[in-house]
């Protein structure tokens, strides 16, 4: 089981695919660094073994560093999912001593300008390249997480060499999903059919002359697959979420959903919400699902999908996932990823707190 803490909605970038909610939350509403030393203790007890360090922006919160030492005191595997901007040498030098597992780092594009453009704020390219070396330099080992869409895919060439160039051991060639920020953008960011099956092959041909240096994750976008992902590894079976003020989530875009009430660890234990939370229950399991999943045999390998995506395209939170081919909305589904990516790509609209 995974915990991702996300642990606050400040970020100093503001791309416009963030999965975090529309509507963000203030750093005077996060929970205190007493809060979240209670959460890591429960979530070691729950059978939890990685903690996924998340935001917005983590390096926002100054006690960072007592949560990665209180997590590795709890015998959990620490993982930082950073934009890096904020990183200094004595920063990674202490996330380091602190017990920290793993660094997982964004990177917007190859180019200084691109990199602007998609991450909203400036000189990222060169903050991101330092954030590497010292991260390196700490004997951290690291992930680059490199968001693709129709606007940099003709860079990924030379995404593969960065991460190379980086020091990487693991490069994640993410497609973007359309929650959040990335939905409200969707238009702007939908690549064509060909420029996928471009990166496909690109994929293909660097995992076998980059064996042994670098291990490249690679996963289709929902709108161009034939059968959907096993979103969150099952609908609370494997993943819980806390999001900055609290809310226990079976996934982080799960407060689209209307209906679903979120019990608060302000509240309630950990073990309390996972076990009988009406939120983690109502998509539970198999009994919920309509056909065709519900006589389908691949009911219990992907669950039927992603909830927040069902909702998104068919306006039923408990509908068959459109990007499945058994999904009467599969068609239509791939229509809006056609329309949109033919067309011209508007202006982004970039994550921003209200009233910023
Ligand atoms: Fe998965 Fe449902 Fe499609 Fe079967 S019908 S492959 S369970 S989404
Ligand atoms: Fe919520 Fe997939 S993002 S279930």
């Amino acid at each position: 089981m995974a915990l991702l803490a996300e642990l606050t909605h400040r970020c100093p970038l503001a791309c416009p695919y963030c999965s975090n909610p529309l509507q963000l939350e203030r750093g005077t509403d996060e929970l205190d660094t007493e809060t979240w030393r209670r959460i890591l203790d429960e979530a070691a007890r729950l059978g939890v073994l990685q903690v996924h360090f998340s935001g917005g922006e983590p390096l926002a919160r100054r006690d960072l560093e007592h949560l990665i030492a209180h997590a590795a005191a709890c015998g959990l595997y620490t993982n930082l999912i950073t934009s890096g901007l904020p990183l200094s040498a004595a920063r990674a030098g202490a996330l380091a001593a602190a017990g920290l597992d793993h660094a997982q780092l964004s990177l917007q594009d190859t180019e200084a300008a691109g990199a602007d453009l998609f991450g909203g704020a400036h000189n990222i390219l060169a903050r991101k390249t330092e954030a590497a070396a010292v991260l390196r330099a700490a004997g951290l080992p690291i992930t680059l997480n490199a968001v693709m869409h129709r606007r940099n895919l003709h860079h990924l060439d030379a995404m593969i060499d960065t991460a190379v160039r980086f020091g990487a051991g693991r490069l994640e060639v993410a497609h973007v999903q359309y929650y959040g920020w990335a939905l409200r953008n969707r238009a702007a960011l939908m690549p064509t059919r060909p420029q996928i099956d471009r990166a496909t092959e690109i994929v293909t041909a660097a995992r076998t002359r980059l064996s042994g240096v670098l291990v490249i994750d690679y996963v289709v976008p929902d709108y161009y697959a034939s059968r959907p992902k096993a979103c969150m590894g099952g609908w609370g079976q494997r993943f819980l979420n806390v999001d900055p003020v609290g809310r226990v989530l079976p996934c982080h875009a799960a407060t689209t959903i209307p209906g679903l009430q979120f019990d608060t660890v302000r509240e309630k234990s950990l073990a309390e919400i996972w076990a009988d939370s009406t939120a983690f229950n109502r998509f539970r399991g198999t009994d919920w699902m309509p056909e065709p999943c519900r006589s389908c045999e691949r009911k219990e390998i992907d669950w039927a999908g992603c909830r927040c995506q069902a909702l998104a395209l068919t306006g039923d939170a408990a509908a068959t996932d459109p990007a499945c081919t058994l999904s009467p909305l599969h068609t239509e589904m791939f229509s809006i990823a056609q329309n949109e990516a033919a067309g011209d790509a508007p202006e982004f609209i970039y994550r921003r707190m209200d009233g910023e």
